[in-house]
């Protein structure tokens, strides 16, 4: 992409709504804009980061075993009715009414309608266990939407359902989604930390948050320390082996690590004292085992091995995606901007011009452009009439990791300058080696 050609619309002031962060650099660099209170715009830029992280979530669900597919925002009530949620879920539910005076909603959560579309179609064990998922905008009507996307009343998220014969199916189906929920979050460049949680309204005694751990998190947590030493990195999973997905559970839940809402004194008491923490966290997901809850007031029956009729297990996982944009940043800025990881940044490498005009700075810019195309990074060239400062401080803000900058001065050596953004650390070096260089780092993201 070239910046003179780039919808990009970069804020020099600190927008003065924005109380954390991720959302001043959010709108600074131009992600975002509000539409109203809590629901937002997704400029170019934020849409790349979004769809990263969709392909991501995407990835990893299916290396799961799990079939993405897509239900619509808008859900007829009576599916609510028969649940009983809807009346239990309260304000937070935008209800609608149709031209025919019938009550519609946008939906808060899926679990109504994805019962419903298996009721219909699935009555025998044969067919278990499945798990479906979409990633589709849901609302919410938060009595206080803030923190831009980190708390919207319209957000992305993940939503997954899975369908088991038995508890014990249904609880290899949890921890498969624990196991790639930590795959997922690591592939970010994110640390989120599995933490028992609470039912909450969707019920159930089997659940965890994922946690990113930041000052401006709006949960308290407590911690074994030990808990953030742990990492899936390369490991192989199978994700139908059952034993080596619950061995890989258990190693992530054994150290202490709860929200304020399991948070349990005595407990934590047994930690060393010097691995006790406490600290604030950003919930990017949660995963829950509500066994027959819904399957049971929905009829959502299954015929079992031995012909009768049993209701079947269910859980729901959810991944906040548009909640994640601003995690990111909460985790990766300084205060110049943001600091991309690799995995998600909306451009990999931004390729300042020194000199925009000057023929051989010009050529080998347009040449670098071309080059990192081709090895599949994604360049933002600042192609623009600017000082080198106004540029610096414009890659700076957006972040991207890689930043190459190209002058008469290096050229005149044969060199251009290869910045990583992270550590502010430069190394010159010939054109040719810096695509050389960040095909490498890009290779297999
Ligand atoms: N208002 C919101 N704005 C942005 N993301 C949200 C919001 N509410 C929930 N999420 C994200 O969706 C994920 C799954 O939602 P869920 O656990 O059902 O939400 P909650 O914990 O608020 O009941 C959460 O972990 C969070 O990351
Ligand atoms: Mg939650």
């Amino acid at each position: 992409m070239r910046l003179s050609r780039y919808f990009m619309p970069v804020l020099k002031e600190t927008p003065a709504e924005a109380q954390i962060a991720s959302h001043r650099l959010m709108l600074r660099a131009g992600l975002i804009r509000q539409s109203s209170a809590g629901i937002y715009s997704w400029l170019p830029m934020g849409l790349k980061v979004l769809r990263r992280l969709e392909q991501i979530v995407h990835e990893e669900q299916q290396r799961a075993g799990h079939h993405p597919m897509l239900m619509p925002t808008i859900q007829s009530a009576d599916l609510w009715k028969e649940s009983g949620r809807y009346d239990d879920y309260g304000k937070e539910m935008l209800r609608i009414s149709d031209r025919h005076g019938r009550d519609m909603l946008y939906g808060p959560t899926n679990e109504e309608q994805i019962t419903d579309i298996f009721r219909r179609d699935v009555s025998s064990y044969k067919q278990l266990p499945l798990t479906l998922y979409h990633i589709q905008w849901k609302f919410r009507d938060e009595v206080r939407p803030r923190f831009g996307v980190m708390r919207g009343r319209e957000f992305l998220m993940k939503d997954g359902y899975n369908f088991d014969l038995t508890k014990e199916d249904a609880l290899h189906a949890y921890n498969r989604h624990m196991v790639s929920y930590l795959r997922t979050y690591e592939r970010m460049g994110l640390k989120a930390i599995p933490m028992r949680a609470d039912g909450g309204p969707i019920g159930g005694d089997y659940t965890h948050e994922f946690l990113v751990l930041a000052d401006t998190g709006e949960s308290e947590v407590f911690y074994d320390s030990a808990v953030t030493d742990l990492t899936l990195g390369e490991r192989d999973v199978d994700f139908d082996d059952v034993a080596q997905c619950q061995a890989l559970m258990e190693e992530f839940t054994t150290p202490y690590a709860r929200t304020d809402e399991t948070h349990d004194e005595a407990i934590f008491a047994e930690v060393p004292e010097e691995r006790r923490k406490t600290a604030r966290g950003i919930e990017v997901g949660q995963i829950f085992y509500f066994g027959t809850k819904y399957s049971e007031a929905m009829g959502a029956n299954v015929q079992g091995t031995d012909g009768k009729n049993v209701p079947v297990h269910m859980g729901s996982h959810g991944i906040g995606v548009s909640r994640l944009v601003g995690a990111l940043i909460e985790a990766n800025h300084d205060e110049n901007g943001i600091i991309w990881p690799e995995s998600v940044a909306p451009f990999g490498v931004s390729v300042v011009n020194l000199k925009q005009g000057d023929t051989d700075t010009d050529r080998v810019c347009e040449e670098l452009y071309a080059a990192l195309g081709k090895a599949g990074i994604e360049v933002l060239y600042d192609d623009r009439s600017e000082r080198a400062g106004t540029k610096f401080a414009t890659a700076d803000l957006i972040g991207s990791p890689w930043r190459i900058t190209v002058g008469p001065r290096g050229l005149k050596e044969g060199v251009v300058e290869v910045t990583s953004r992270r550590s502010g650390e430069a190394e010159t070096m010939a054109p040719d080696a810096a695509v050389g260089k960040l095909a490498e780092i890009f290779a297999g993201l």
